[in-house]
């Protein structure tokens, strides 16, 4: 019984707390599966981001449950941000669960995990569900171990948890918690590790990473205590690239920005979530930032970093989002230029500031909507990848690309993906690649011979 599968759904924190607990269940004797037929034990890992984000995870364990008819010994969990937010309301449409694990305790999955095959050994009556949700102090410090067979050429680092702000439209400082930020010292020494086992590029994880610990470390030499770990992380031997996700507007300051023309590890990409390009709706969202504060910002990044890539986050449909509203999101959008974004449809979420407004802009507005920004995105986008055609760019390669043989993939420090023939002795390097093709979503290239 000690087969267990890991289904991850939601943002990158969520991907990064399954590897952690991946890595913790194979420190006890557990084999980690690809396959969801060959586990003992599935654990889906959920978002609740948006309504749909939970009715695909309800739908997916709904379905693995009615599976344990035919094997009674199957364990199933539900971990991550919808079993905070439903908690044990979960069992009403899902009664065959074994366990619910909340967002601050992925750190207890193995323990619970022992005492159900502890039971079902037992030959007696299968238990109750576990569930476990309580806030726990010190649970940030807890997602700091990685999985080890092979190098991880990319890896993700939790630098805190949880969101203080109070953006109208949002579910996360619910299921997360209040921030809580680890030391600078535990973050830099599991970047060494990662270092020392192969690691060459770190994404620093948070819901906003330029808050981080602006409560607990004070500013020194007028640098904020993330741009003092930035520092820290640009010094480690082994580590080639820094990138980090997710900024704010807020207390995007000076000294953060410098770091693009300071820091040479950290890459000359950034995302940047703008939600709206209308005023009026941004203080709807409870966004503390005009959109002419958001482009202040961006400008200023261009100026220390010209050539910087840029990704957004834009929400279209809150409620009260007008012709007009979205017409300046369109315009500004268009105007920025991003690189790249992910674009939502408005979803009423729970328990936020903005349930009471309801959901007045029709599922086809938005739709329109989506489709004009997506517009937009694929014509920006593919102009800045043709752009490339004929320059060199500097690629890490990352593994084997999921269709051809002998194709690697790999990304620039602008986060473009390039498809390239390599071999796998070249995987974890960085490698000068001449761009031959480009479209929307990818580059293809050519690596260019250096001498030995
Ligand atoms: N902390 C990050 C965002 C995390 S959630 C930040 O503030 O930038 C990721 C994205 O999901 C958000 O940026 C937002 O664009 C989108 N999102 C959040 N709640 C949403 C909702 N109720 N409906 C649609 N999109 C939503
Ligand atoms: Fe949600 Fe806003 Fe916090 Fe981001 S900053 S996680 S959008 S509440
Ligand atoms: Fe991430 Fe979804 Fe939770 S976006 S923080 S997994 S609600």
């Amino acid at each position: 019984m000690n087969r267990v599968f890991i289904k991850t759904y939601g943002c990158q924190m969520n991907e990064r707390d399954s590897e952690a607990v991946a890595a913790m269940l194979r420190g006890k004797g557990y084999s980690i599966v690809d396959q969801e037929m060959d586990a003992d034990v599935i654990l889906l890992n959920t978002c609740s981001v948006r309504e749909q984000a939970e009715q695909k995870a309800i739908g997916k364990a709904g379905h693995i449950a009615s599976r344990k008819r035919k094997n009674p010994n199957l364990i199933v969990g539900v971990m991550g941000c919808m079993a905070q937010n439903r908690g044990a309301d979960l069992l009403d449409s899902l009664p065959d669960l074994d366990l619910i694990v909340g967002t601050q305790k992925f750190h207890r999955v193995p323990e619970h995990l022992e005492n159900v095959i502890a039971s079902l050994k037992g030959q007696g009556p299968r238990p109750d569900t576990i569930v476990d949700l309580e806030a726990e102090d010190g649970s940030q410090n807890t997602i700091d171990t990685h999985l080890e067979d092979g190098p991880q050429i990319t890896a993700f680092v939790s630098i805190m948890q949880g969101c203080n702000m109070n953006c109208s439209y949002c579910i996360v400082p619910k299921t997360r918690g209040p921030e809580r930020a680890r030391p600078i010292e535990a973050i830099v020494e599991e970047v060494e590790q990662l270092a020392a086992n192969g690691t060459r590029e770190v994404t620093l994880l948070g819901q906003i990473v330029n808050q981080y610990a602006v409560r607990e470390f004070p500013v020194v030499d007028r640098k904020s205590p993330f741009v003092q770990l930035l520092e820290r992380i640009n010094e480690i031997d082994g580590i080639e690239r820094i990138r980090f996700t997710s900024p704010h507007p807020v207390g995007f300051r000076e000294d953060l920005i410098e770091c693009y023309a300071r820091l040479p590890k950290l890459c000359e990409y950034l995302h940047f979530p703008m939600q709206s390009g209308s005023d009026r709706i941004l203080k709807a969202m409870r966004r503390p930032y005009t959109v002419e504060r958001f482009r202040r910002i961006i400008d200023r990044i261009r100026e220390v970093c010209p050539g910087i890539y840029i990704s957004t986050d834009v929400i279209v449909g809150f409620p009260g989002e007008t012709e007009e509203d979205f017409e300046l999101t369109r315009q500004h959008f268009d105007d920025i230029g991003f690189d790249m974004a992910y674009l939502f449809k408005y979803s009423v979420r729970p328990g936020t500031t903005a349930e009471p407004l309801g959901d007045p802009v029709p599922v086809e507005v938005k739709e329109e909507r989506n489709q004009i920004l997506i517009d937009i995105l694929g014509k920006n986008s593919l102009t800045r990848n043709e752009s490339l055609i004929g320059s060199v760019e500097e690629v890490l390669l990352e593994g084997p690309a999921r269709r051809g043989e002998g194709m690697y993939v790999g990304r620039t420090r602008g986060y473009r993906k390039v498809i390239v023939p390599a071999s796998p002795r070249l995987v974890g390097q960085l490698l000068p690649v001449r761009i031959e093709k480009a479209t929307i979503s990818s580059l293809f290239g050519q690596l260019v011979l250096q001498e030995e």
